[in-house]
């Protein structure tokens, strides 16, 4: 676990051209008829080191990703919307045309990370979010130029590592999503350093299957079947003692349906599928909530876009917002949930960076952040 990254504060910039990779990729939509960002939380946080830098008399441009373009010129990717939005913001900012429309991004091509310095100075890393990615802008501007991690990024690093090697006690993590293979390595962790890690959502299937529970229709994966069980053996994971859901077939999404929901209590039958805990699984999932004094919750209950099935999703979102703990919620879905339900301001900390997160967690180190350890040229 590595705190120790280069800070930008003490470079001389007057006079000097400083690039800085943001993370801007950012919800857009058409609104009469322009693309518009819909969401500018990732452009605001960006401002104080846009501001700073400035201040000091340096010249600066800003490079992003934004979706995934791969490797090509594509209209409905342009950066545009966002350097307008950039612009009202933070006038005398540059910001570059998608990353992502040259293949040698993604492929972390020396060549184009070396054409992103050219006539530039210095480099801060200031997309947390984007430094799991072992992606040119990423990886390649530290070998080649004196670089920095940008305030943000080393709060986020900085905050993340201290919950998870000093929390007080009891530490309750909160695990969910719908793929069981995605979360494991971060489950295995947790089981490590938390005292009770609940566990939810699709994911949670698995963990039931390995206890001989049936599981009717609902996500299963059998490769990882073994390894649900064993983590269920620490003694540490709390899994679903009862689900919501419905008969194959019906409708579920979004846009909701007309079929009942059924409660299958302990276990879901043959040609049915289960989308949400059930309400003895609230009432156990609050109370070690409630309990709790640093809590960590990355991932949704349930399927919680269909109304019907919000109801675990919105409850934890509750008794974690109502919570005096020390808070981290982590990854996209998490956060959208915050964001439904009105939450985020009660919340200690909202990390930006959803896989991001969930690597340094897991491994205690990103490439990202590597990069900029090992970049070493003197300023
Ligand atoms: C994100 O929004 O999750 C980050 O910007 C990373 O995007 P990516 O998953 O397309 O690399
Ligand atoms: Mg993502």
């Amino acid at each position: 676990m590595r705190y120790d990254l280069p800070t930008s504060d003490d470079w001389d910039v007057r006079g000097r051209r400083v690039l800085v990779r943001v993370d801007f990729n950012t919800p857009v939509a058409a609104i009469d008829g322009r693309l518009t960002v819909t969401d500018d939380f990732r452009i605001r946080s960006a401002l104080p080191l846009f501001t700073s830098l400035l201040d000091r008399g340096a010249s600066v441009v800003a490079c992003t990703h934004f979706g995934r373009p791969k490797g090509r010129v594509d209209d409905r990717f342009t950066v545009e919307p966002i350097r307008r939005r950039l612009n009202e913001l933070c006038p005398g900012v540059e910001l570059m045309e998608n990353l992502r429309f040259h293949p040698g991004e993604e492929s972390n091509d020396h060549a184009f990370g070396a054409s992103l310095v050219e006539g530039v100075d210095f480099y801060i890393n200031e997309a947390f979010s984007a430094s799991h990615r072992e992606h040119a802008s990423i990886m390649v501007p530290p070998m080649l130029v004196p670089s920095a991690a940008g305030p943000n990024l080393r709060r986020e690093v900085s905050f993340l590592l201290d919950v998870l090697n000093d929390p007080k006690r009891p530490f309750v993590a909160i695990v969910g999503g719908a793929k069981v293979a995605d979360k494991l390595g971060f489950v295995r962790v947790l089981v490590d350093r938390a005292d009770v890690v609940l566990v939810g959502g699709g994911m949670a299937y698995t963990f039931e299957a390995s206890q001989g529970r049936t599981i009717g229709s609902s996500l299963f994966d059998a490769t990882h079947l073994d390894e649900c069980g064993a983590l269920l053996g620490t003694g540490k994971v709390r899994v679903p003692v009862d689900t919501r859901g419905l008969p194959d077939g019906a409708a579920v999404g979004p846009q909701g349906g007309d079929d009942p929901v059924i409660d299958f209590g302990a276990n879901v039958p043959d040609d049915h599928e289960g989308f949400d805990i059930g309400p003895r699984t609230v009432e156990l999932f609050v109370d070690e909530i409630a309990a709790a004094r640093t809590i960590l919750w990355n991932g949704p209950m349930g399927m919680f876009e269909d109304p019907r099935f919000g109801v675990g999703t919105e409850a934890v979102a509750r008794a974690v917002a109502a919570s005096p703990a020390l808070v981290v919620v982590g990854g996209g879905d998490s956060v959208a949930a915050l964001q439904q339900f009105n939450l985020v301001s009660q919340v200690s900390f909202v990390s930006t960076g959803g896989g991001a997160s969930l690597e340094l967690i897991e491994y205690g180190d990103l490439p990202g952040l590597r990069a900029l350890r090992e970049g070493m040229v003197a300023a």
